[in-house]
């Protein structure tokens, strides 16, 4: 059983490309070794990020992204428990609302703007969006990805956090 948590925040100062660098260089080492996949979309100045995985790894990752001093007013707009990962394959993958295929994909599913649809069709079209990066990524790219192999960390004792969000079943 995963949990799946979505959440958005905004950013103390202008979205630069050196954060994204800065928060994918900590990112991604880090959720390879806790089994953790996700997708982040950003704008100038807004983050929507959904983090997969244990309940322990996901709570414990959450607290540690909540006390980033980058962001504040971090808000879980869903958790919810699932069997299946929307991004597996994927420990971190962070597109601009810029990006020119995320913009494709969000025109074609109807929206303008993903902080303004609902977190389910964010979902939807995030997971659109990997898939169609996934296509467009050079032979090099997707060895990188995936060359790397998620290592699942076994079940451990129910944690203070899990207990208080019921978030094991
Ligand atoms: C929007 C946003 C998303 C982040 N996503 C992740 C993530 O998925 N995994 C992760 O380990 N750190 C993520 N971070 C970075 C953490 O907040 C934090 O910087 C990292 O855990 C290292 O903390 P430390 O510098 O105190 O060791 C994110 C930060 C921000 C601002």
């Amino acid at each position: 059983m995963y949990v799946q948590t979505i959440y958005d925040s905004r950013a103390r100062a202008h979205i630069s490309d050196q954060d994204i660098v800065q928060i994918t260089a900590k990112a991604q080492p880090y959720n390879i070794a806790n089994g953790l996949t996700g997708f982040l979309y950003y704008d100038d100045w807004r983050f929507l990020q959904v983090i997969e995985g244990h309940p322990a790894q996901v709570a414990e990752v959450m607290k540690q992204i909540t006390k980033d001093p980058i962001h504040h007013s971090v808000k879980v707009r869903l958790m919810n428990r699932t069997m299946v990962r929307s991004f597996g394959g994927w420990p971190f993958c962070a597109l601009s609302a810029s990006d020119p295929d995320l913009r494709r994909v969000v025109k074609l599913m109807g929206y303008n703007d993903l902080f303004e649809t609902n977190v389910v069709n964010a979902i939807k079209v995030m997971k659109r969006a990997a898939g169609r990066k996934y296509r467009v990524m050079s032979i090099y790219e997707k060895e990188a990805l995936f060359n790397v192999h998620l290592t699942e960390k076994p079940e451990t004792r129910l944690s203070l956090t899990e207990n208080m969000l019921g978030l094991r079943g």
